[in-house]
């Protein structure tokens, strides 16, 4: 048996979207190794055809998120040490999303999803006019940069169980933007977002319980955005935001 000081024993899905399993392969350990470090070692020593994502290599780009274990991480910055005591580690395509190959998954939901809560920022002033002001020290402010550095990399969405069963919910990374949407006074849809993020499949179908906010690879809290959304619609309705 391989010892598991000096080894991995690593588990990775090979397939696609109708058939596949587990292969087993050994790698070396190494210092400061990463999760992303073994995958490629597999690719490059062992499975040429492997497929998996990554760009940046430093946290940035988000794209090189996977199942760990059965936890949904940035495998970039996810140190082997951290997450693989017992010198096995099970390495998967992220949970909630349908599987290109082996550890890719189709993302296309995740940012349709995205589209239809109205990600996209609406200015309000023409060219011509001059920029519009921000108040830096505003609480709106506050609570938008909280959530502006997501990166985007479906982490929080493979995490939500709601997401398993409800395939409408549109899902914590989406209505987190929704929420920097609301809280940014130079977007000028704030009656269509708001309205989006609460309609069916919106925040109403949130459990509260965190697991989006735990797994969180920047500490982004979905599970306080979409509360703060909840409590935004209150106000709105009572005639009370903004007050
Ligand atoms: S708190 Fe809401 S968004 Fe986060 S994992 Fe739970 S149901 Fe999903
Ligand atoms: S909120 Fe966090 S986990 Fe979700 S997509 Fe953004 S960075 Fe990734
Ligand atoms: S490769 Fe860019 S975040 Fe991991």
């Amino acid at each position: 048996m391989a010892d598991s000081n000096e080894t991995l024993t690593v588990r990775l899905w090979r397939g696609d979207a109708t058939e596949g399993d587990y292969h087993t392969f050994t790698v070396p350990r190494r210092e400061n190794q990463t999760v992303l470090d073994v995958v490629t070692e597999i690719q490059r020593r062992h499975a040429p055809d492997l497929a998996y994502r990554f760009a940046c290599r430093v946290g940035v780009c988000g794209s090189c998120a996977m199942m760990v274990n059965d936890t949904p991480r940035w495998t970039c910055r996810t140190h082997v040490s951290k997450v693989a005591g017992d010198g096995t580690l099970t390495v998967g395509p992220l949970r909630n999303m349908p599987v290109i190959r082996d550890l890719v998954a189709d993302m296309t939901e995740f940012f349709d999803k995205w589209q239809k809560a109205g990600g996209r920022f609406q200015g309000s002033r023409t060219r011509a006019e001059p920029m519009a002001e921000v108040d830096t020290t505003s609480k709106a402010r506050r609570h938008a940069d909280a959530s502006i550095e997501c990166i985007n990399c479906g982490v929080c969405y493979a995490a939500c169980d709601v997401v398993g069963w409800d395939k409408d919910y549109l899902g914590p990374a989406a209505l987190t933007r929704a929420w920097t949407l609301l809280n940014d006074t130079r977007h000028a849809d704030q009656r269509g977002t708001l309205d989006r993020a609460m309609d069916q499949g919106g925040c109403g179908s949130c459990h509260t319980q965190g697991n989006c906010m735990r797994a969180c690879p920047v500490g982004i809290s979905p599970t306080g955005a979409i509360a703060g959304i909840k409590r935004m619609s209150l106000l709105d309705f009572l005639g009370m935001r903004g007050r």
